[in-house]
């Protein structure tokens, strides 16, 4: 089989991890969570006591920053100087302060290069033996991967987001646990669209709309896209 490259971007809440790591088991191809990098990148700054104010010195902690990714999508691994830190980078401690690591330029670039490297591994080797790698994010389809054999933006309205993202965060979709999770969800959106436009499709990025398709759904529409195209 051909090597294939599948970038998917898109929002919070939009089903994007767990929709990427079934197509990835689906094709027999390797994972790359992104979030999950530039997570552990603050995960490391703050553990380090670098200020998420100092750029410069910021920018030095990622480049130095022992960070592995574990791609098999049956069981994504975040190694951190040895640490599984998959629990720790999901704290709101993380998730409150990432867009701030991730505004960083030279961050994106240093976690840009190592995301590239993964992608050029799996294309020759690695764990999908070379037969490719879904790469999921903010910005896969346009900056990362614009060349994927398939790039796939994947949205969902509003208030199907926020119920997601309440029910994985609070267990519950109740008005309360919605409202909780809302500022928190909005805000990242806002200051991450302030690096890469991820709301709209790029020029040749299909949209897979999911607010009213369950998972199984939104997994099946991603794979007639990649079909489409591969
Ligand atoms: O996808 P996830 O919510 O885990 O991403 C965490 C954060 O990482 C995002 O809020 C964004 O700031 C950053 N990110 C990014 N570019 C990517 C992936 C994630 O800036 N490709």
């Amino acid at each position: 089989a051909p090597v294939v490259t599948i970038a998917v971007d898109g929002p919070s809440g939009s089903g994007k991890s767990s929709v990427s790591r079934a197509v990835a088991t689906r094709l027999g191809l390797a994972y790359l969570d992104t979030g999950a990098m530039y997570r552990a990148a603050t995960l490391w700054c703050v553990r380090s006591g670098v200020p998420l104010e100092d750029a410069g010195a910021v920018a030095a902690a990622v480049v130095a920053m022992p960070l592995e990714m574990g791609v098999d999508p049956s069981a994504p691994t975040v190694v951190l100087a040895g640490d599984d830190v998959a629990e720790a980078i999901r704290t709101t401690d993380v998730s409150s302060v990432v867009s701030q690591v991730a505004t960083n330029l030279d961050v994106r670039a240093e976690l840009r290069r190592r995301q590239r490297a993964v992608i050029e591994t799996e294309a020759v080797g690695g764990f999908s033996g070379g037969r490719g790698v879904v790469a999921e994010g903010r910005d896969i389809t346009t900056v990362v991967a614009p060349d994927a054999d398939a790039r796939v933006l994947l949205t969902a309205s509003e208030e199907a987001r926020l119920r997601r993202r309440s029910l994985e965060v609070h267990g519950a979709a109740d008005a309360d646990a919605v409202e909780a999770t809302k500022d928190q969800v909005l805000r990242r959106d806002r200051d991450d669209a302030t690096v890469s436009q991820f709301l709209v499709a790029a020029d040749g990025v299909a949209t897979v709309d999911s607010s009213d398709l369950d998972f199984d759904q939104t997994v099946e529409a991603v794979l007639a896209v990649v079909e489409h195209v591969t």
